[in-house]
């Protein structure tokens, strides 16, 4: 990208998070707190895409700043690679979740929610012109690919979509949730051997 093509399109990403901010593709927006938009520079050479804002990111607006964020900053670090240098965003950019009690709990989006939201990540590609995405998780590569995924089946592969290429790997939360701690300890290992592969593709 020349430095008038990145001035342009650093303009616009700004301008469609400022749009964002007023979405009503779907529902969501009537339970969440805010928008989550994308974070990260325009020409950033990996994307890396989530499912959607949790309880931590939906009051913040920033994406992957609660406990799964704590894991993929982890990652990225021990993949030697610098968060600020990535594009970081979600599939859905509002938090979709259930009251229980006091406790707000993450609700998976629907087809529908992943479709009407794919507006923004297209623009976010469009802009950011990543070299790699990397889908964090199922959600995130159905949103990409546009089919239904086998996470197991595609890793490791780079897989082409829009012109885009892209790797699929196991979302963070994921991780969290394993009770094993050795199970836990591989697919962390895991998810930094999947980054070092991106960084590597990325160049
Ligand atoms: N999980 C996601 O998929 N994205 C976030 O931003 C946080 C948690």
């Amino acid at each position: 990208m020349t430095r008038v093509e990145l001035a342009r399109h650093s303009r616009e990403l700004h301008e469609a998070a400022a749009e964002a901010a007023h979405c009503t593709r779907c529902s969501l927006y009537r339970d969440a707190t805010q928008v989550v938009f994308g974070e990260g520079p325009v020409g950033a050479p990996l994307m890396l895409v989530g499912e959607q804002p949790g309880d931590k990111e939906d009051l913040a607006g920033k994406p992957f700043v609660g406990p799964a964020g704590r894991v993929l900053d982890a990652a990225l670090a021990e993949a030697g690679l610098d968060r600020a240098s990535t594009y970081v965003t979600n599939a859905v950019k509002h938090f979709k979740h259930e009251q229980r009690g006091k406790f707000r709990l993450h609700k998976q989006p629907t087809r529908g929610e992943v479709q009407a939201c794919r507006w923004w990540l297209e623009q976010e590609l469009t802009l950011v012109q990543p070299k790699l995405v990397v889908a964090l998780g199922v959600t995130a590569a159905r949103a990409l690919l546009e089919k239904p995924v086998v996470l197991s089946r595609l890793r490791g592969q780079v897989l082409e979509f829009e012109g885009y290429r892209a790797i699929v790997t196991l979302h963070p939360s994921a991780i969290l949730r394993m009770r094993d701690e050795a199970e836990k300890d591989a697919a962390f290992r895991g998810l930094c051997e999947d980054l070092r592969f991106a960084a590597k593709i990325a160049g």
